[in-house]
């Protein structure tokens, strides 16, 4: 069947690229997972109940959940000729380099590496999302020339993280912080990197291939990276009262500030009200109490200047710095978070697939002769 192709749209703002009953993002602030309230989940619900809930659709019963924190912990151990893998990396390589190449490896030692029925698919995503964070925190200790911290007997993949790069289990306060900020990073329907994986999973490869997709496209600043960026524009500005005068010559230069904008919402980020809440109970916690004023200063000045709010990642980046997080891992943890996401979607894709395949407008020369060049 031949189809009338639809008016362009660049970077396909408000294009409708396909279905999917995982997450609804309503433009002016809403984020439901599977319908429920992400405001309300990030208060009453653990993470793991949060990705058992995206991955299949309904919140487990309190046997189901016990079943898959058993099995997301059993299934966390990184074959060590991953982690010799990363070992052979040179210096020069980046936590989201480890990340990308680590997942890549990981997929030759799957079981089921090469099927993408339904059941192989949730086998696969419950493997991926025990193993993304104990690569990510080896792969930084193996950056630093240290040995990875055991640490695969922690509860929860929030513990899991933070035992990972200081080797003692957490407090009760940073696991709960840490918890709150993978929920709110779990899911967000097609953005660039939910979508990368989707066009991978059409053509029916492994999840894994997909997911390596995923990650390349959330490493950019423009996506996942700006939650590093943000961090190093907080820095950079210090104290509220440089926020104003650093935001208009940047505007001048037409450069984009990170941590504000949204393809989606154009109202505000329905994410960012958690994340500012939890930026201030920490910072009291802490004691380090500058980094909420910089950030609300700077949006009292972008919406003045730029009509634009906050996003998500303008408030992660201070919370994962004030638990301890090294910066260039800002972008990994997110991965460790969204792999559930990415998981689903790549399930649900190949569930009812048909393959993602648009097409351009051309733009190139008018039809012409080839002609031998004569010198
Ligand atoms: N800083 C400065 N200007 C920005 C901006 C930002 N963060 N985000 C958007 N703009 C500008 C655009 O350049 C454009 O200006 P113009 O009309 O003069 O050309 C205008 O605002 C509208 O942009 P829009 O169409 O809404 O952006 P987009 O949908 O193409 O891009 C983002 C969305 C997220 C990629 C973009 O807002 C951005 O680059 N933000 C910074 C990176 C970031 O925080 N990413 C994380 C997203 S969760």
């Amino acid at each position: 069947m031949s189809e009338q192709p639809q008016p362009y749209s660049p970077g396909l703002a408000g294009v409708i690229a396909g279905e999917s009953a995982i997450c609804w993002v309503d433009p002016n602030s809403g984020l439901r997972y599977r319908g429920y309230d992400v405001e309300e989940l990030a208060s009453e619900a653990s993470f793991e109940q949060v990705a058992w809930l995206i991955l299949h659709g309904e919140l487990p019963s309190k046997g189901e959940l016990a079943e898959f924190n058993r099995q997301l912990v059993a299934q966390r151990t990184i074959p060590p000729a991953v982690l010799d893998i990363l070992r052979k990396l040179p210096r020069g390589a980046r936590a989201m380099d480890m990340l990308r190449t680590g997942v890549s490896a990981l997929g030759s030692f799957d079981p089921d590496l090469g099927k993408v029925d339904h059941d192989a698919n949730m086998r696969k995503s419950v493997r991926l999302l025990a193993r993304l964070t104990p690569l990510t925190t080896s792969g930084w200790q193996i950056l630093h020339e240290k040995n990875p911290f055991p640490g695969d007997d922690q509860p929860s993949l929030a513990e899991r993280f933070l035992f990972g790069l200081s080797g003692k289990p957490p407090q009760p306060w940073q696991s709960d912080a840490l918890d709150t900020i993978l929920i709110l990073y779990a899911e967000h329907e097609f953005n660039a990197s939910t979508f990368a994986a989707r066009v991978t999973a059409s053509t029916l490869p492994d999840m894994y291939s997909c997911i390596v997709s995923a990650i390349g496209t959330l490493e950019g600043p423009l996506h996942g990276g700006a939650n590093e960026e943000a961090m190093k524009v907080l820095e950079e500005i210090g104290s509220p009262q440089r926020a104003e005068q650093w935001v208009k010559d940047h505007l001048a230069r037409k450069e984009k500030i990170m941590g504000f904008g949204h393809r989606v919402y154009k109202t505000g980020d329905s994410r960012v009200p958690t994340m500012r809440k939890l930026l201030q109970t920490i910072g009291k916690q802490t004691g380090q109490t500058q980094w909420l004023p910089i950030c609300q200063k700077l949006e009292e000045v972008m919406e003045k200047e730029k009509g634009l709010f906050a996003n998500l990642d303008l408030y992660a980046a201070p919370v994962l710095h004030l638990l301890e997080i090294p910066v260039p891992l800002n972008t990994p943890l997110f991965a460790c978070s969204r792999v559930v996401g990415w998981a689903a979607h790549v399930t649900e894709q190949q569930d009812h697939n048909r393959i993602i395949r648009p097409r351009s407008q051309y733009t190139g020369p008018a039809p012409r002769k080839f002609v031998q060049a004569e010198t």
